[in-house]
């Protein structure tokens, strides 16, 4: 997939701004706090529909104004695309989505139109951090290849509010919901014999990717990378069977609570390095590299699943690998298109070609200095250094 054209207006510092990029590798370089990650960011919007880095998209619109925009062209092997994401958090309608200048009422719509993988230092957490950082890795990657578990996981999230906010009635003694209660979690046990299937799926795929990477970065061939999926404790071969007697069992228990204690959203992903976990045991530059390879593993993961390399997304990780793991990562991104922030241009590997953007902080608004003209979209050779 290729992005041709970013458009930005009101969003973060920037007042309005266009820029074309490479189809190769764009080194995004400027001072502290000039507005780089803002671009990754607007990239992942129309991606996801959704920050990187908040849930909250008021935060996303320049500061004093109501309304931001971000809206790039992409092509893919299915032809162009437009995607256009209007914040109104002040609105009826918060957010709107168009694809080729119709609004789209579902999210799922928007999946699959432009597929990225971000990679930032804060990666580091989902290996470190609680398993929830674990379900949204895995959940926005097979969201990006996968539409039927988006929709589906969509679902599941309702079915569990709404099982929580009937828990709670019945704890305040409305006996008679719990008919309800039982039809609910036959849906919600529906919903799972979809999901985890696929879910194992993807972590075996996952698996087989890390370990084979953990040990191409670390050139340690007795170094080994394992995952493991962490879901309810159930025979996978009887998924609905063994998840209704759960929901049965933990019935009383979860009405006291006024929560859902079995299901998906709390899953998790085991990181082990030799048999132990990493998070626990491992090194910093260890778990550093562990985070890089499960990032890495998704590009080859969506290239064999659909046939095209997403769009490289790489937040200020340069400054903070080793020579060998920098080698490794900018080796493993050719052909993928690749967007690169750092402050100097010195991170960079010099042997590889590289189009640079510049990006200017002026009195709180950021400017974009880009070689590739607008008009005329012949690329210039991209810089040897
Ligand atoms: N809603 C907003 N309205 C206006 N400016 C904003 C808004 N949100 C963030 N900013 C500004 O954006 C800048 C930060 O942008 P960004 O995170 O892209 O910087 P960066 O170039 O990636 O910096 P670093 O190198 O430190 O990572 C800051 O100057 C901040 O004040
Ligand atoms: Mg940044």
């Amino acid at each position: 997939m290729t992005i041709e054209r970013i458009h930005l207006h009101s969003f973060r510092n920037y007042e309005e701004a266009v820029f074309c990029p490479s189809d190769a590798v764009n080194l995004i370089y400027g001072n502290n706090g000039s507005g780089k990650t803002n671009i990754l960011e607007a990239i992942h919007y129309c991606a996801l529909g959704r920050s990187h880095r908040t849930g909250y998209d008021r935060e996303v619109i320049r500061k004093n104004e109501r309304v931001g925009v971000c809206s790039l062209s992409v092509r893919s092997n299915h032809g162009m695309n437009q995607i256009k994401i209007t914040l109104t958090p002040f609105g009826i309608k918060k957010k709107n989505v168009e694809i080729n200048g119709k609004c789209i009422s579902r999210m799922s719509d928007l999946m699959g139109k432009l597929r990225c993988v971000m990679f930032s230092p804060e990666d580091i957490l989902i290996i470190k951090e609680g398993p929830s950082l674990r379900r949204r890795y895995l959940d926005m990657f097979i969201s990006q290849i996968n539409t039927a578990y988006f929709i589906e996981l969509q679902k599941y999230n309702r079915l569990i509010n709404q099982r929580n906010a009937l828990l709670k009635q019945i704890r305040k003694n409305e006996k008679e919901q719990t008919i309800l209660l039982e039809i609910m979690e036959e849906q919600i046990v529906q919903s799972q014999a979809v999901l985890i299937p696929i879910r194992m799926r993807y972590i075996e795929k996952i698996r087989e990717n890390v370990r084979f990477l953990y040990q191409k970065i670390s050139q340690k061939s007795n170094e080994i990378l394992d995952i493991q999926y962490c879901g309810p404790l159930i025979q996978y071969e009887r998924i609905s069977d063994d998840l209704r007697k759960k929901y049965e069992s933990s019935r009383e228990h979860d009405i006291i609570n006024g929560v859902t204690s079995v299901g998906i959203h709390r899953d998790d992903i085991e990181i082990n390095l030799n048999n132990h976990l990493i998070r626990t045991y491992g090194s910093q530059g260890q778990i550093r590299t562990a985070a890089l390879c499960m990032k890495m593993s998704q590009i080859s993961i969506m290239e064999s699943e659909v046939g095209e390399k997403p769009v490289l997304l790489l937040d200020d990780v340069l400054s903070e690998l080793d020579y060998l793991r920098r080698k490794f990562l900018l080796e493993s991104i050719s052909g993928v298109q690749t967007f690169i922030t750092c402050t100097d241009l010195e991170d960079y590997d010099k042997k590889v070609a590289f189009h640079p953007v510049l990006v200017k902080n002026q009195d709180g608004i950021a400017e974009i200095e880009n070689s590739i003209e607008l008009d005329n979209k012949t690329v210039e050779d991209p810089l040897f250094l």
